[in-house]
């Protein structure tokens, strides 16, 4: 039975303790409510939340838009399944195809499996298009890849927090260093080389910005090579970076493209592959689905939450305010001996704290964040991810900068 009282954080901490798997490590903080950059505790205290639930929250919490469009679709129709045509799907697959210029898009509901669905395509494609003998098919990653927690993702992983024990894994993957051309060149002289996927830039692996023209020059390899250029924008994409597409930096146009995350502004699990009709055209009837992916609910959401990235601007506000951000942190690193180095694009960011990567620094820096009024999150012991709802303005942005500097500061003495 549910009861019905007034909790407080540390009660909600002790229930999640108590009866929840331990598979995450949350900051302690319980929220209860969000508005655009801000978000509530139970107990009423106000944060910016400076992490946007992992860059799914880009048009910033409990966007009126996009819940209005979910709660009207909620009260007119949630699920068809794809057993039968509903009235929003196929509306759906025409905006975004031509929102993002692919003739294709395959509709899903999580990151992982929407990466799982590339994944999928692309062996696809290898044996039926590229004429790789069946079962043979190699797709080329990177090292400190974060592309979700299924069973074959974490099979080519190489952090062993992700994926020791859950073997045995599954093979058809060959990992390189990331942002190494060289390496890439040599892998594809390797037999049966189907696909490369790729973040544009690593998130979990602490914000790293690959070299630029690297993305370019890949994707020419893989055309050079026949082989798909797979870009995993789960995170990046949406207007996180500065563009609508991490890839868009380099006017790159992936073979295959995975979104999820801010595809629906936080509000709902949508995810989505595209891709051109030579490469969509493998899949047939049967052969991939899921119950809710391309629902009215999601389909609706995500019509919404992209509208609401163009008509106001976001990609244009992350890559102004990135710069006013780094700017500030590169001015408060030159008074501080913590923190070594700030990098991102648009805003996407993370400082590195001068300590090593097994340390508990940046943890305690987040809990005095907290304490402060901003909420982050380590990706390391030493590294802290910054990733704002890119609603926010200039103004607000200034006050989140002085409170992370007086933070840092006060951290020092
Ligand atoms: C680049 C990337 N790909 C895939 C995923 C997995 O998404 P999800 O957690 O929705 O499965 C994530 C999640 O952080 C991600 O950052």
């Amino acid at each position: 039975m549910i009861e019905n009282k007034t909790r407080t954080s540390e009660d909600l901490i002790r229930l999640e303790g108590k009866h929840g798997a331990h598979n995450y490590h949350p900051l302690p903080v319980v929220l209860a409510k969000g508005d655009g950059v801000h978000v509530w505790d139970v107990e009423g205290k106000q944060y910016y939340d400076f992490l946007s639930a992992y860059s799914a929250v880009n048009q910033g919490h409990c966007h009126p838009a996009i819940v209005g469009a979910m709660t009207h679709q909620a009260q007119t129709l949630t699920l068809t399944s794809r057993a039968f045509y509903n009235d929003v799907l196929g509306p759906y697959e025409k905006f975004i195809t031509e929102y993002f210029g692919f003739d294709k898009v395959l509709p899903m509901n999580t990151g992982a499996e929407a990466v799982e669905t590339a994944i999928k395509i692309c062996r696809k494609w290898a044996y039926e298009k590229k004429g790789i003998d069946e079962n043979k098919a190699q797709i080329i990653v990177c090292d400190n890849n974060f592309h979700g927690r299924t069973t074959t993702i974490v099979s080519f992983s190489n952090d062993p927090v992700a994926n020791k024990n859950f073997g045995p894994y599954t093979p058809g993957f060959i990992r390189i260093p990331y942002n190494d051309l060289n390496e890439l060149e040599r892998a594809m002289q390797g037999e049966n080389i189907a696909g490369f996927l790729v973040e544009p830039i690593q998130g979990e692996a602490g914000v790293m910005v690959p070299d630029d023209g690297y993305l370019r020059k890949a994707k020419e390899i893989c055309e050079k090579n026949n082989v798909l250029f797979i870009a995993d924008e789960v995170q990046t994409g949406i207007a996180r970076t500065g563009k609508m597409l991490a890839v868009d930096h380099e006017d790159v146009k992936p073979d295959v493209l995975i979104l999820g995350k801010a595809i629906s502004g936080g509000v709902y699990p949508v995810s989505a592959v595209l891709a051109d009709d030579r490469v969509m055209e493998v899949i047939k009837p049967g052969q991939h689905g899921s119950t809710f992916g391309g629902n009215p609910v999601g389909a609706k959401v995500a019509i919404a939450a992209l509208t609401v990235v163009k008509d106001e601007k976001l990609a244009e506000n992350a890559q102004r305010l990135g710069e006013v951000f780094r700017d500030r942190m590169n001015k408060m690193i030159e008074k501080s001996d913590l923190v070594k180095l700030v990098r991102g694009k648009g805003l996407l960011n993370a400082i590195v704290i001068n300590d090593d990567e097994e340390s508990s620094t940046a943890w305690d820096i987040c809990i005095k964040l907290r304490d402060n009024g901003l909420l982050a999150k380590p990706t390391h012991g030493n590294i802290i991810r910054f990733a704002p709802p890119l609603v926010m303005t200039e103004e607000q942005l200034h006050d989140c900068c002085d409170i992370i500097e007086k933070t840092i500061l006060e951290f020092e003495k």
